[in-house]
């Protein structure tokens, strides 16, 4: 097998290079989650369940053995408000101890930690309650977020406090669609795969659930920063790309500005903002346009367009000011050619070194996904970098792994 070679830029003093996981996508059994819920509900529009996933739950110190071999030095994980909160008011001290463990494990094998509050799955009981749309979701995230600082005090610097608002509004429309009958409407791609993926293009994120989100992150961010002031506290979203066909610059703007551009603002305050980028939507006109036939697209349906990193790099600075540090906290392909994951992941890094070069504050690249894992409704899309025998859950690095992890411990990457 032939790596691309080339010209590499060397990277800045303290650049994490890592890999990134959610709880629900990996842990398994993740059974007083909301997402648990509709996965086991008769009739459930989710083609697969998560079941045991990929079991990390239990193997986390395998993942982390891994990760640290391959020579990466950060882990970007979730910890499960679920798990930590199972009722309302009641803390599970053993969660608490559980994701304490995971912080110190990562320390103790070199892996810096990023840690998300919330990666779309919520405890069932906060659903019920209405979820992100209860006027009481910005008090009650405010509340788990100074449960999580006691997990943050084993020694995290950088905090997501939710991972994509701006999905989780679409998805808010959404479900509620799903729950009158909509159906087919507003999903895309990835049906094949069957996971559940969402047209930015054709569903309108939910006003009410946008503002409680924002409150929310500003509730969580002064909790734990009275906690600890040294903490890094940002959040991560997801960066679109929206790019304009000719004549569609104004369509293309006004287009980014509810799903996207609001949770950007929302970061200018805060101490770093989180980029996750996959592929780019061209906008026409008229809006959003389809992937053009005899175009290359993922397992996930969407276009290959490793630039689009670079792109929503640049986007994020532009909205949120060059004073705030970004980290890529999301960036990879659901294939099964692994080929075709480093040369995705070869053109990403170049996207990034260009935005270095440029001056950037580009703080960390986190690829998504450190294994092969649940996403949402299937684990046919594979985004790993390490493969997961679904019956023994026995770890196989792919070749991509062993190339990144080597570009990790020598501190480069493509230019
Ligand atoms: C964004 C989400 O944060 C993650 O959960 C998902 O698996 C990846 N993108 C890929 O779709």
């Amino acid at each position: 097998m032939t790596h691309p070679t080339g010209p590499r830029l060397a990277l800045p003093e303290g650049f994490l290079m890592g890999a990134s996981t959610s709880a629900h996508q990996v842990e398994g059994n993740n059974v007083g989650s909301d997402w648990w819920a509709v996965e086991n509900r008769p009739g459930s529009f989710v083609a697969e369940r998560s079941g045991d996933a990929a079991d990390s739950f239990h193997r986390w110190p395998e993942d982390m053995d891994l990760l640290s071999e391959l020579g990466f030095n950060a882990y970007r994980f979730s910890i499960e408000w679920a798990r930590i909160e199972p009722e309302r008011g009641h803390v599970s001290r053993a969660a608490v101890a559980h994701y304490r463990a995971m912080v110190r494990g990562a320390l103790d094998r070199g892996l810096t930690p990023v840690v998300t509050l919330h990666h779309f799955t919520s405890p069932k009981w906060f659903s019920a309650l209405g979820g992100w749309a209860s006027p009481e979701a910005p008090a009650l995230f405010a509340g788990y977020a100074e449960v999580a600082a006691e997990i943050l005090a084993a020694g995290v610097r950088h905090v997501a406090t939710i991972n994509e608002p701006n999905m989780i509004a679409l998805m808010h429309t959404m479900i509620r669609r799903l729950g009158s009958g909509r159906e087919a409407e507003g999903a895309e791609g990835g049906e094949e795969a069957g996971a559940v993926a969402f047209d930015a293009g054709t569903v309108e994120p939910d006003a009410d659930v946008t503002r409680s989100l924002i409150r929310a992150h500003r509730a969580a961010y002064d909790v734990l920063k009275a906690a600890d002031p040294g903490l890094q506290v940002g959040w991560t979203v997801a960066n679109q790309v929206y790019q304009p066909e000719p004549g569609a610059a104004e369509a293309a703007r006004a287009h980014a500005h509810p799903r996207e551009d609001v949770f950007l603002e929302a970061a200018r305050e805060d101490d770093w903002i989180g980029v996750q980028a996959y592929t780019l939507h061209r906008i026409g006109p008229d809006g959003p346009l389809p992937v053009e036939p005899g175009v290359e697209t993922t397992l996930t349906g969407w276009e290959f367009y490793p630039e689009a990193l670079g792109l929503a790099i640049r986007h994020t600075v532009a909205v949120v000011g060059p004073h705030v540090p970004v980290l890529v906290t999301e960036n990879g392909i659901a294939t099964d050619d692994d080929e075709r994951r480093i040369a995705y992941t070869t053109g990403a890094l170049a996207s990034l070194a260009a935005a270095l070069r440029d001056g950037i504050d580009v703080r960390g690249y986190l690829h998504w996904s450190a294994l092969d894992n649940y996403e949402w409704g299937s684990y046919r899309p594979t985004f790993g970098l390490i493969a997961v025998d679904p019956r023994t859950f026995a770890r196989t690095p792919k070749p991509s792994a062993r190339w990144l992890g080597a570009l990790a411990r020598a501190a480069h990457i493509p230019d």
